[in-house]
C-alpha cells in the first residue's frame, strides 16, 4: 500500500452487517475449464440458497470481462490482472456481507492462493468443477473449443493454454456423473454448516 494512505476502519463493519442479515458472508471460489459447468452450477447454489433468505451474489467470467474488465485479455498477464480484480471485488462484497459466487476458469494455482490470501483464508471455499477436457469440449456450448482447434482463438484453457488444476479444493464436484441437482446440494450442504456457525456467534453475543 502506499505509505500516504491510511486505511479507515469504519464504524459499521462486516460483523454487524452479518448479524443484520442473519448469516455469514463468505466467497465460493468456483474453478474448472470453460465448458465444464461453473455458471450453471453457480447460479443454481444461487437460487437454492436465495430460496433460504441468503444474500447472494454471482461474479462470472463473461460477464466480468464485459463491463469491469473488458480492457484484458486471455494472455497469462490478462488472466492474472483479471483473477487479481476478481479477488478484490469479491473481498469487499464479503465485507458487505454478502455470500458471493465467482465463477472463473482461474487456470492458475498462483492467482487462486492470492485471492485466498486477499479475501481470508476463512471465508474462501474453494470449489473444483472437475469436469474433464473432453466432455468440456464435447458439450462445446459456446462453439469456443471448436475455433480453438481451428485456431482461430489463441490461448484458449485446456487446448493452447495451461490449466493448473486445484489439487486440495474443499469441494470437488464432478457434474458429468452426478446430477445437477447432487452437485448442487454438494455445496449447499457445505456452505449451510459455514453460515451456520455465524449463526451461533449472534444467537451467543447477538
Ligand atoms: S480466466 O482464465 O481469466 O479465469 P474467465 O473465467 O474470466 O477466464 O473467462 C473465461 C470465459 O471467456 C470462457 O468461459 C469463454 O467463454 C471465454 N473465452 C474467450 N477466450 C478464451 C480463451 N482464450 N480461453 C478461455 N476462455 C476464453
Amino acid at each position: 500500500m502506499n505509505k500516504h494512505i491510511t486505511f479507515h476502519n469504519h464504524k459499521v463493519n462486516q460483523r454487524d452487517r452479518n448479524k443484520m442479515n442473519g448469516h455469514k458472508s463468505l466467497v465460493i471460489w468456483m474453478s474448472g475449464l470453460s465448458g465444464s459447468g461453473k455458471s450453471t452450477l453457480a447460479g443454481d447454489v444461487e437460487q437454492a440458497l436465495w430460496e433460504k433468505g441468503i444474500r447472494t451474489y454471482i461474479l462470472d467470467g463473461d460477464n466480468i470481462r464485459s463491463g469491469l474488465n473488458n480492457d484484458l485479455d486471455f494472455s497469462d498477464e490478462g488472466r492474472q490482472e483479471n483473477i487479481r480484480r476478481i479477488s478484490e471485488v469479491a473481498s469487499l462484497m464479503c465485507d458487505a456481507g454478502m455470500v458471493v459466487i465467482s465463477a472463473f476458469i482461474s487456470p492458475f494455482k498462483s492467482d487462486r492462493e492470492k485471492a485466498k490470501a486477499i479475501i481470508g483464508d476463512d471465508q474462501f471455499i474453494e470449489v473444483f468443477v472437475n469436469t474433464p477436457l473432453e466432455v468440456c469440449e464435447q458439450r462445446d456450448p459456446k462453439g469456443l473449443y471448436k475455433k480453438a482447434r481451428a485456431g482461430v482463438i489463441p490461448n484458449f484453457t485446456g487446448i493452447s493454454s495451461t490449466f493448473e488444476a486445484p489439487e486440495n479444493a474443499d469441494i470437488e464436484v464432478r457434474n458429468h456423473l452426478n446430477s445437477r441437482y447432487s452437485s448442487c446440494q454438494q455445496v449447499v450442504n457445505f456452505i449451510e454448516d459455514r453460515i451456520v456457525e455465524s449463526k451461533n456467534y449472534i444467537v451467543q453475543h447477538g
